[in-house]
């Protein structure tokens, strides 16, 4: 599939999504949206793909924001169903996925960009990366799920300061807050990233899955994040990785998963 604003590459069981609209810092409009969803969701169908790293082309950001031009003269149903759209597309999408979704945050993370990273599985930063959710300057609030996963990650008193302030802060900070797991130079992110997912990939596809929807299940609202861990956990007995990871340790071997 050929893209206007991303690019995607496949290499190692890695697939590489790259917001590639530097010029206007990654801003992402609707159309990039829409090929972000399109470009995750094509990895996530492809079982050659065990790990999605996403990234922003450029040396200064990740993603700087939604992008304001577009939304500049909404209503308030087209503000409302921007963000419905956008989070069924892509936030909640990515946040949700069976393939785990590590974001490679090179620059700036704000607004939409860090409501982007947040969606994903967990965060790697380079050292120049500043974050903030700024759109009360704006007049708005975040609209793409700031308002609830930056609590969850942050806690609720340094989300509400993060969010009045419309402040960004650095890389030692976000890490000290649990926002981001690593902190490496700008020239080691992909490389430092792609490690953690090769350590990823030597584990089974499929119970990764089972426990990205069971950690999960704890943010979800009417669901017992406890049932679904059990639901899960039984599933895995009926699958060919849970024969092959069990086999293979008794048998001293390194597993082979096909991820059924
Ligand atoms: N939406 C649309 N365009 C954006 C954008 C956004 N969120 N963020 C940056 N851009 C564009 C700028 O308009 C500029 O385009 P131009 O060259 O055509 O004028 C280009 O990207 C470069 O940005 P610029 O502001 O010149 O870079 P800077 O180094 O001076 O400042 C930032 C960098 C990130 C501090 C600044 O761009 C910024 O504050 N962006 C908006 C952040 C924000 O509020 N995001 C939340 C949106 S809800």
């Amino acid at each position: 599939m050929t893209y206007e604003n991303i690019l995607t590459s496949t290499e190692n069981g890695i697939g590489q999504i790259t917001i590639n609209r530097p010029s206007k810092l990654n801003a992402l409009n609707v159309a990039t949206i829409q090929e972000l969803h399109d470009a995750f969701d094509a990895f996530d169908k492809n079982s050659e793909v065990k790990v999605i790293i996403i990234t922003g082309e450029g040396e200064k950001a990740f993603v700087a924001g939604a992008d304001i031009s577009e939304f500049a003269n909404f209503s308030i149903e087209e503000g409302a169903q921007l963000a419905a759209q956008g989070q069924e597309l892509l936030f909640d999408f990515v946040e949700n996925l069976k393939t785990p979704v590590i974001a490679a945050v090179n620059g700036f993370a704000l607004g939409g960009g860090l409501e982007l990273a947040m969606s994903c599985h967990f965060r790697v930063a380079s050292d120049n990366a500043k974050m903030g959710l700024p759109e009360v300057s704006l007049g708005v609030i975040p609209g793409y799920g700031g308002t609830q996963r930056l609590p969850q990650l942050v806690g609720k008193g340094r989300a509400m300061e993060l969010i009045m302030t419309a402040g960004m802060i650095d890389t030692e900070t976000a890490k000290s807050y649990g926002l981001v797991n690593h902190v490496v130079p700008q020239t080691e992110l992909l490389e430092f990233t792609k490690g953690i997912a090769s350590k990823i990939m030597r584990n089974s596809p499929m119970a990764i899955g089972k426990a990205i929807s069971a950690i999960n299940a704890n943010y979800k609202d009417g669901v017992n994040g406890f049932e679904t861990e059990i639901k899960n956990f039984g599933k895995c007995f009926g699958t060919e990785d849970f024969r092959e990871g069990t086999t293979a340790f008794l048998e001293k071997r390194k597993a082979d998963f096909n991820g059924k």
